[in-house]
């Protein structure tokens, strides 16, 4: 997703991009100042995360101290500046046991650690700071990084036969939609002066599976007339055992975030067929 940031033109605020290859390295706080201090920012943005879901469930330490106390620490400052920061979080904060989609007001019950360490940091952004948008997303796919999308263009090359989850449900949602919704927000509190904080569900249009998911990669790429494998077949979560056990329904309902912001996302399928055609112009 920091990439999809770094990428995002807009026609009032510059984007400035700071990690681990600038020093910043948000388990450690003094880093996280100096950072802050050098950009001299009108806003923050928390894009960094212990993303590993399953490796989460060995490596608790790692993930807490990324997805809690690092933004605890960056809160703190950003309150002290008296700046607003702008947090991302994930739908994997809910158990997935709701049968409609997910409202921010839902009380969070994670099923895995990487759940449980976003949870922790949303409840300790709230604390140390009140002038906070908490962004829960889910299902992110890009041109860049690691990511289901990229993972099922490389099988298609590699696999005679795919077979994927076809009962966990969600909102797929593009990284490149998340970046451009996060700069209309962030121009609206710091151009506008809106004064709404507070948590909003930030996805995609539409819900899909894995396997609705994994089905329109493999059907943008028989368009172009790329290989697809030829046994792509439906299983359940239980023939696909993982370290973490993930919530078979973590659709968000985003209404809070249109009637807020005026902000709506593409439909998950409009920014796939746009990702793939990134990816499918690069040259191999
Ligand atoms: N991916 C999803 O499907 C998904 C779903 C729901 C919510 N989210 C949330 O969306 C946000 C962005 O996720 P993502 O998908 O972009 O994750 P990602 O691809 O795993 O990227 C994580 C980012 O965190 C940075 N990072 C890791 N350790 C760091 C450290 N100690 N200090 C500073 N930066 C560090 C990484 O920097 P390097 O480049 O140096 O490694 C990378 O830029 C996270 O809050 C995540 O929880 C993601």
């Amino acid at each position: 997703m920091a990439r999809s940031l770094g990428r995002t033109a807009l026609p009032t605020l510059d984007f400035i991009n700071r990690g681990r290859s600038d020093g910043l390295d948000l388990t450690d706080a003094r880093s996280v100042e100096a950072a802050v201090a050098a950009v001299g920012p009108d806003l923050v943005v928390n894009a960094a995360a212990y993303t590993a879901v399953d490796r989460a469930e060995s490596e608790p330490d790692a993930a807490f101290a990324l997805n809690r106390d690092g933004p605890a620490a960056l809160a703190a400052i950003t309150a002290t500046r008296r700046l607003p920061l702008i947090h991302l979080s994930t739908d994997y904060v809910f158990d997935g046991s709701k049968p409609d989609p997910y409202v921010e007001d839902d009380e969070p019950s994670p099923l895995g650690v990487y759940g449980w360490s976003k949870a922790e940091g949303e409840d300790a952004v709230r604390r140390a700071t009140g002038d906070h948008i908490i962004l829960r997303t889910a299902w992110v796919y890009s041109p860049f990084g690691a990511n289901f999308v990229k993972t099922m263009r490389r099988l298609a090359e590699e696999r005679d036969e795919v077979a994927v989850v076809a009962d966990q449900v969600g909102s797929p949602t593009a990284a490149g939609d998340i970046a451009v919704a996060i700069g209309a927000i962030a121009e609206q509190v710091l151009v506008g002066g809106a004064a709404v904080r507070g948590t909003f569900h930030l996805a995609g249009a539409g819900t899909a599976s894995w396997f609705d998911v994994a089905g329109a990669v493999f059907a943008e790429r028989a368009a172009r007339g790329l290989r697809v494998p030829p046994v792509f077949r439906a299983i359940t979560t239980a023939e696909y055992p993982t370290a973490a056990r993930r919530p078979m329904n973590s659709r968000l309902d985003t209404t809070r975030l249109r009637e807020t912001f005026g902000v709506t996302l593409p439909h998950w399928r409009e920014s796939l067929a746009a990702v793939m055609t990134a990816l499918e112009a690069e040259p191999r």
